[in-house]
């Protein structure tokens, strides 16, 4: 069976900039208390009208497929990972595929939020080891910035998200030892209320009603000591089993790119695995925690920084709501 390599990696954030003042003007919040307990400085929220979470991943795929040296009718496959469509069907797969002017392609959605960009890696990679295809489009794309509380009932989880796009394109490697060495993919629902948006819900005789509205369960809801402790737990499990399926330990990684949750997550997970700040990817004081768009922003930020070289091993991971985690380890 072939490998699969990553030929192209691109981004794209929406232009509005908010800041951790400006929230302040919403809530009863602190632009210490932001930056203290989550590392957030300020994030990017869509423009109406100019961004959709369609077209902001045609954005980063255009730059991923530039870098790739490939057209967007050399594509065999869409991945898109997202937890906030553009409409609740059809998924929002055909739509990049429209936006790009391509047609006939398969598209895949994929719903594992903060975890879903790992998981659409996964699908792409067994596509391509298997031979059906040669060129996948892997994208995780979020707006998350107008379905937030932002009144002060709200706080504990609309200061963290922010909307963006990453892409990347999937060919087949020359050979074995370079390219994706393996993907790890793990679930456990009994947690999935305690990261969740529960309304509307289909299991409602009336979809949407005014009392959902009202006491705020068409917002996410977190439960945030509960899913920062499984966190720091799954985080470093699921990095371990990277590393023992290919031979390798922690101090081998030359970029760890974990999805961009928590400051204090981040830095844990660096302490946990021995690792110099300088080879754990972190941008998440100028986006928040864009769930499946996080990895990809992040790795193609570390490439265009070069901090990502040819040869190096680069290890991707997240944890989100499910609870779902994943990992992967890439030889560059
Ligand atoms: O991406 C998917 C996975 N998500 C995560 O991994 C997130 C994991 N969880 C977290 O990152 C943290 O739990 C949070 C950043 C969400 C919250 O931080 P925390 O240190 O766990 O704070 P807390 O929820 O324990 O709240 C501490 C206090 C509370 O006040 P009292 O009860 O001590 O008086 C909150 O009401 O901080 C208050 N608080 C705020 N204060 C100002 C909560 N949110 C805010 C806010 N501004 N935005």
């Amino acid at each position: 069976m072939r490998n699969s390599k990553i030929a192209g990696v691109g981004h794209y954030v929406p232009e509005q900039v908010v800041t951790n003042k400006d929230l302040e003007q919403l809530m009863d919040t602190s632009d210490e208390w932001i930056q203290e307990r989550t590392g957030i400085k300020e994030r990017r929220y869509f423009t109406e009208g100019v961004d959709t979470t369609a077209n902001m991943a045609a954005k980063a795929s255009r730059k991923a497929l530039e870098m790739a040296n490939l057209q967007p009718e050399q594509i065999d496959l869409i991945v898109f990972a997202t937890l906030s469509p553009d409409y609740v069907f059809p998924g929002s797969g055909v739509l990049l595929e429209r936006e790009l002017g391509i047609k006939e392609i398969p598209a895949i959605d994929i719903r594992n939020q903060c975890s879903g960009f790992i998981y659409a890696l996964s699908v792409a990679d067994q596509f391509i080891k298997t031979g059906m295809y040669n060129n996948v489009l892997v994208v995780g794309s979020e707006i998350h910035s107008s379905g937030l509380d932002f009144s002060t009932r709200g706080r504990g989880v609309s200061v963290i998200f922010g909307d963006g796009a990453g892409a990347l394109v999937l060919t087949p490697s020359e050979s074995n030892d370079k390219g994706v060495l393996s993907t790890h993919l793990h679930a456990d629902g009994e947690f999935a209320e305690e990261l969740a948006v529960l309304a509307p819900a289909t299991n409602k005789k009336d979809r949407l009603t005014h009392e959902m509205l009202e006491d705020g369960s068409i917002y996410p809801y977190m439960n945030g000591n509960m899913v920062f402790k499984h966190a720091v737990t799954r985080f470093p499990e699921v990095i371990e089993e990277a590393l023992n399926k290919n031979g390798y330990k922690a101090t081998d990684i030359d970029m760890l790119i974990p999805h961009q949750a928590n400051l204090r997550i981040t830095s844990y997970i660096q302490q946990k695995m021995g690792l110099p700040a300088e080879k754990v990817m972190s941008n998440i004081h100028k986006y928040g925690n864009t769930t499946a768009a996080s990895v990809p922003i992040a790795l193609s930020e570390a490439v265009q920084e070069g901090r990502i070289k040819e040869g190096d091993l680069v290890c991707l991971a997240a944890f989100g709501s499910g609870f779902t985690w994943a990992s992967a380890l890439i030889r560059w």
